[in-house]
């Protein structure tokens, strides 16, 4: 990692200090936590978490976290910082950052209500069930990952529009404006940066838009220390600065993405763009030991398996246990199980009718823990697709490759609000092409479609027909961007990209700081664990488990595959103190995952 941006600012001043003389404190910074935090706890790798006494912005781009900061110091509140985050990163981080893809926030505001909104992806009017078939039902594999036939209708523009217009207080014009800056006057690349381009290279140099902007005229990769310049997307984001989300879903920008559509093969017509809307949604929640958890309702699975999973769980004592116990290990891994098994059946509830009562019924939870054994592994095969909805189709799934593709951001301020941000292109810059001379990187999110039951997509994980592709449908997701409060107040805010592992990596953050007395980047930081009904495998980051407990869980039956790679790119905040176990001091505490370098948290 390069160090030069991460700059570190001691805290000059007490907490009786006004709210904008406090210089900004970054992850490695010293800090005035009156409890003197990050002298004595500091995260398993060497990174404290960010302290900060009035607000905290973390992000997967340091730039993008600076941008939210910006905004923070001229008044603006963490849904502005959210929003302003969310722009920045479209520019600094276009591999995941968008306004091309869609995603999902949860909000919390300083009275405790909650919402959600829904800004994923729509399949264009004219798709159909089998459009990535040909006449005998072979599925085209490339054409739902690649190329315009792969693009849903955007929604992140809509998406942060109403999260400004509802609870902003700066107004797009300027909370956009760090955004339209980093394009216009260009960034310098630095490792991180460059890495993802290269990641990419050869797929973005096939788009002559694409190639324009992230290779150089000669095709070769840009280097570290190079300016990434964006003309095009600046006088795309200025449009949605004056004109709100009709300076993306009419006139000049719809219509040149249409175009490039129509050129590439793709399916999009003006009128996705102007029927586009947001759903606001209820979040989905659930209570585990005292703490309120809200998070994504479906068109996620991913808050419903995490509240699964936490239901089934709150009636051991895990921090008695362990949680990383042979024993706890055992019952977070058939937990985890259940819940992917049961994931399967979701899909839109514009167009199906999920069984989430069922699924979150404490009874229901009982009945699986009755079935767990002592010594011996559950054995995947025989939990039977579809007990919850009697249509299902038959499963298989496919191991799912690493990946960090999809990006999470947070902002929490003292008021009580805290936005936590999941949003996505899918896979690294979508589908590699470029809507024209927008300079919008599109997404490749019909994949999340089960494009054929019985086949799986780029995350190994096969879908019903609940899933199946219609037209204005949203694709199922696992992004889960939940936050966490007792007793009226907030406590934290999390999420993470991972694609099928997205639910428990926030699973493993929420465990690591309730029920393993972690501080927000220890939990971060903490190995990761991951069970999803199939492959019956219990997958492992390097160093999660001590060679006994692997050694007795394998003995008990359970298929250890330790990845040789990390998984998920947390972001997260812990509000009030620097852990749950430690008296509150009413600062805010920010991690940001370090297992792709170039991240951030930072506070004010
Ligand atoms: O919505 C989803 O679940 C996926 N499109 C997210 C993709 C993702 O997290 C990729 N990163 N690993």
């Amino acid at each position: 990692m390069m160090t030069s941006k991460k700059t570190c600012f001691r805290l000059l001043c007490s907490a009786s200090l006004t709210f904008f003389s406090i210089l900004p404190v970054t992850c490695r910074a010293a800090s005035a936590d009156p409890l003197g935090y990050q002298a004595t706890h500091r995260g398993d790798n060497g990174h404290p978490a960010a302290v900060a006494p009035h607000a905290m912005v973390v992000s997967a781009q340091h730039l993008a976290t600076d941008a939210g900061v910006e905004i923070l110091r001229a008044g603006g509140n963490a849904v502005d910082a959210a929003v302003a985050v969310g722009y920045a990163l479209a520019v600094v981080y276009p591999a995941a950052g968008n306004i091309g893809g869609g995603g999902f926030a949860t909000i919390r505001l300083p009275n405790g209500q909650t919402h959600f909104i829904d800004f994923r992806e729509h399949a264009p009017l004219a798709a159909t069930s089998t459009m990535y078939q040909d006449k005998d039902g072979n599925v085209d594999k490339a054409a739902s990952v690649e190329g315009w036939r792969a693009v849903g209708v955007p929604g992140t523009v809509a998406g942060l529009d109403a999260l400004e217009r509802k609870w902003g207080r700066l107004g797009l014009t300027r909370v956009m404006a760090p955004a339209i800056r980093l394009a216009e006057e260009g960034f310098h690349l630095e490792v991180d940066d460059v890495d993802l381009l290269n990641s990419a290279r050869d797929r973005l140099a096939r788009d002559s838009y694409a190639k324009k902007i992230f290779l150089n005229p000669d095709g070769s990769a840009l280097e570290v220390g190079d300016t990434l310049v964006q003309k095009d997307l600046a006088n795309t984001l200025r449009r949605v600065a004056q004109r709100g989300d009709k300076g993306f879903y009419e006139g000049e920008t719809a219509q040149e993405i249409v175009a490039a559509s129509r050129r590439g093969g793709g399916i999009l017509t003006l009128k996705d763009f102007t029927s586009y809307k947001i759903r606001a949604l209820e979040p989905l929640h659930c209570n585990y030991r005292g703490y309120r958890i809200d998070t994504a309702p479906p068109p996620s699975g991913g808050g419903v398996a995490i509240c699964e999973i936490l239901n089934i769980l709150s009636a051991y004592d895990l921090k008695q246990i362990g949680l990383r116990s042979v024993a706890g290990v055992k019952l977070q891994t058939e937990a985890m199980r259940h819940a992917y098994s049961d994931r399967r059946d979701l899909g839109d509830p514009a167009f199906v009718k999920n069984p989430i009562d069922h699924l979150l019924d404490p009874s229901y939870a009982a009945a699986i823990r009755a079935g767990f054994r002592r010594d011996r592994a559950i054995d995947s095969a025989s939990l039977l697709p579809g007990e919850a909805l009697p249509q299902s189709d038959a499963f298989v799934t496919q191991p799912a490759h690493e990946k960090h593709e999809t990006t999470q951001f947070c902002a929490a301020d003292r008021s009580g609000i805290a936005v936590s941000v999941t949003y996505t292109l899918n896979g690294w810059y979508g589908a590699h092409v470029v809507g024209g001379r927008t300079g919008i990187v599109m997404n490749d999110e019909m994949d999340d479609f089960s494009v054929k039951p019985g086949v799986p997509n780029m995350y190994g994980i096969v879908g019903s027909r609940a899933n199946a592709i219609a037209p204005g449908k949203t694709p199922l997701s696992s992004m889960s961007p939940t936050i966490i409060s007792r007793d009226g107040k907030l406590v934290m805010a999390i999420g993470s990209p991972g694609g099928s592992r997205i639910p428990t990596v926030v699973l493993n953050v929420v465990l690591g700081v309730i029920d393993g007395g972690m501080d927000i980047q220890q939990a971060i930081n903490q190995p990761r664990i991951h069970e999803q009904w199939m492959p019956n495998a219990l997958e492992v980051e390097p160093g999660a488990l001590t060679s006994h407990v692997s050694t007795v869980l394998q003995a008990h039956g359970y298929q250890i595959k330790e990845q040789p790679q990390y998984w998920g790119l947390a972001q997260g905040i812990l509000f009030g103190r620097p852990r749950l176990d430690a008296p509150v001091t009413g600062f805010a505490y920010g991690g940001s995952d370090q297992r792709h370098a170039g991240g951030l948290a930072r506070g004010l």
